[in-house]
């Protein structure tokens, strides 16, 4: 199934390591049907390396569409060989990583954000993907790394990867990487957040799709984004930790759909189904705890919550089935959060975006050397 038949990428959950995995994917999908879910990114050797073992790293429910597959790496025959076993599982985008500062990925070599320097590559490499897939292709940046921070250095990133190879779509997490040795979870707090970086491209590069991304926390500023005109919405860390509040009113704020009936309980309920069939199948260990954790954002500040987390940590150490752990524990959440209806409470500024509108840096121009 082809893109055009899936809601537009209006709203998308972020590609997240050890979080959006297939089971906060699960959970995500019973919550909203229209949001475009990604993969944690998977690197190519990964995929190279484990042929025997693929559908460990690359199954997925089918529920899960309209779902994009993230991968990363810096050698163009792994990147193709990757992208050629990763098509048979069938996802709608395939997402190249071009953002993570991880030292663990960062410094080994050109991977991760700092392909941002090499922008020749980046062109092969996303050459390389579209050739082994049938699906489309893009990028996910920062707006510069260290010293290369400014507007025409972003810009020529993008002039030269969208001229060179068939990327079209281009995802901009708005504040650049530090690579001097502060941590991951720094690098999404520290540098700051430079939407009118994004809204510049929205006029310099018109031809292009651009999903904004990074400090976005409730569905009142996806909404404010794109009334400036932001093409799409990624968000990580709100969709992740608030997945009821934001991913719940999705459908309805951002698609227009009928505002969903249903409860956390009915959902609860559910994903106890999925939870314990993923545990029958694969063991307790681990799995047991990975199932758990999506539902830990389930009940963001509710009373009880706290209460609550603190119960399912005891159960976990005894109990060998999702079912028994939410017997055990649910009682701590009153009756009127789990039976609560959905409903759209007015949050978040809206004015940033405005405001980031008349921060625009100077159109960009091509340089004559870029044009040779
Ligand atoms: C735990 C965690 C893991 C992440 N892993 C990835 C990843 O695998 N690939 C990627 O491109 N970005 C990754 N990111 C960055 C997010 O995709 C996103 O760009 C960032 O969190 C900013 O968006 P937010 O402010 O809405 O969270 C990760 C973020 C978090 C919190």
């Amino acid at each position: 199934m082809g893109a055009e038949h899936y809601p537009p990428p209006w709203f998308s959950v972020a590609p997240m390591m050890e979080w959006t995995d297939n089971h906060y994917r699960t959970l995500a999908r019973l919550i909203s049907k229209k949001a475009w879910l990604y993969s944690e990114m998977l690197a190519a050797e990964t995929i190279v390396y484990q042929t025997g073992n693929l559908d460990r790293f690359l199954a997925y429910g089918p529920e899960q569409h309209p779902i994009v597959l993230q991968i990363g790496g810096n050698n163009l025959e792994n990147l193709a060989k990757a992208t050629q076993l990763a098509t048979p599982y069938g996802y709608d985008e395939i997402n190249f990583n071009c953002g993570c500062p991880s030292p663990r990925v960062a410094g080994h070599g050109c991977f991760g954000v700092r392909l941002m320097l090499d922008p020749k590559f980046v062109a092969e490499a996303m050459c390389v993907i579209a050739a082994n897939t049938n699906v489309p292709v893009s990028v996910k940046c920062r707006i510069g790394l260290d010293d290369h921070d400014s507007y025409n250095e972003l810009c020529d990133f993008i002039y030269k990867v969208s001229s060179q190879s068939p990327t079209r779509h281009f995802i901009i997490h708005s504040r650049k990487a530090l690579l001097n040795g502060i941590s991951p979870a720094d690098n999404r707090r520290i540098p700051p957040l430079k939407y009118e970086y994004y809204y510049a491209l929205l006029r310099d590069f018109p031809d292009l799709q651009f999903t904004i991304n990074g400090g976005i926390n409730s569905i009142d500023e996806v909404n404010a984004a794109r009334l400036e005109g932001a093409h799409g919405v990624m968000l990580g860390r709100a969709a992740y930790s608030n997945p009821w509040q934001i991913l719940g009113l999705v459908d309805s704020a951002v698609y227009g759909a009928p505002l969903r009936s249903i409860t956390r309980r009915q959902v609860l309920e559910q994903y106890q189904v999925y939870g314990d069939s993923v545990v029958r199948m694969y063991g307790l260990k681990p799995h047991i705890r990975d199932v758990m954790k999506p539902l830990l954002g389930l009940f963001h500040a509710e009373p009880r919550n706290v209460v609550w987390k603190r119960k399912v940590d005891a159960a976990l150490l005894r109990c060998t089935t999702i079912k028994s752990i939410l017997e055990e524990t649910l009682g701590e959440i009153p009756d009127r959060v789990l039976d609560a209806p959905l409903t759209e409470v007015p949050s978040g500024s809206t004015d940033t975006f405005i405001k980031a509108k008349s921060l625009l840096p100077p159109p960009y121009t091509v340089s004559e050397e870029e044009l040779l």
